[in-house]
């Protein structure tokens, strides 16, 4: 009999919105599915629970991957880190400092110790590997009253172009990609929407694009991040998924 090959994937964020989409979407019938997750409850996935803005869950995760990746021979490891937060909405003097610190440590550092740690649990192994961070055109355009998020999104884009080219070095080395996904309909939309014009002047835009029918279902979005799998792209690339349309269809 010819054993299945081994897939193991990693969604941080599995619970809700691209997450959830993601982990419904995976295009492998026979994938170990895991979600990094406060919530959990995603059918199909295992739960890792962790709160990823506290630095003490960082080593948890650590762990899982060496573990599950130890456990065997993995054919594809793949990590999407996808957990995010808008929260504090508004500007960087008046935010509540707990609630902006939270956001620091998950939007900056949790995506770059994480990404070392699935690195370096790899070892080397022969295996397909692939890394994707879930970024924002906010990466690159500021938006008034997203300080953090904009900051922390820019931080992880500049982490994968590095990161790409260190493992370009390696063989077979990790794929590395950051990818931004467009305007879904999703909880951070809606919060978004619900924040106070003066905290955030952009809500009126996200308001229009709403009333306009002009957000993305999260499923559309996350069959476009599957794909990536399989598309002949540099490791270090940083892409918006409008670009997919433009240079691949
Ligand atoms: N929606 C958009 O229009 C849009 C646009 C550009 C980029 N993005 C990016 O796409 C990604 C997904 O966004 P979304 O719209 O799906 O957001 P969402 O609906 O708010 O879901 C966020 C996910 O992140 C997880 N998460 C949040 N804080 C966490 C924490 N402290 N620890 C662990 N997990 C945490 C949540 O899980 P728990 O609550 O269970 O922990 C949830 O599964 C984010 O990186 C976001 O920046 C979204």
């Amino acid at each position: 009999m010819i054993p299945l090959r081994r897939i193991l994937i990693w969604i941080s964020g599995a619970s809700a919105g691209l997450g959830a989409a993601l982990a419904a979407t995976v295009p492998f019938e026979n994938a170990e599915l895991v979600d990094i997750s406060r919530r959990g409850g995603t059918p199909g996935t295992q739960h890792v629970a962790v709160d990823l803005a506290d630095p003490d869950s960082w080593p948890v995760v650590d762990k899982d991957f060496r573990q599950r990746i130890g456990d065997g021979e993995p054919a594809m490891v793949v990590f999407i880190h996808n957990a995010g937060t808008l929260a504090p909405l508004g500007p960087a003097d008046r935010v509540d400092t707990a609630q902006y610190t939270r956001n620091v440590l998950l939007n900056s550092a949790a995506a770059q110790v994480l990404g070392h740690s699935f690195l370096s649990a790899l070892d080397g192994r022969d295996c397909e590997q692939h890394l994707i961070m879930v970024s924002s055109g906010a990466a690159n355009r500021p938006h008034e009253g997203e300080s953090s998020y904009c900051a922390g999104k820019a931080a992880l884009d500049q982490w994968v172009r590095t990161v790409g080219l260190e493992q370009r070095r390696r063989s077979p080395g990790c794929r590395v990609l950051s990818v931004a996904p467009g305007t879904l309909d999703t909880d951070m939309q809606a919060l978004l929407r619900s924040a106070d014009p003066e905290d955030f002047p952009e809500t009126v835009r996200f308001r229009e694009l709403e009333a306009l029918g002009r957000l993305e279902k999260p499923e559309t979005a996350a069959r476009a991040i599957w794909s990536l799998l399989d598309r002949d792209i540099d490791s270090g690339t940083v892409l918006h998924l409008h670009d997919l349309t433009y240079r691949y269809h």
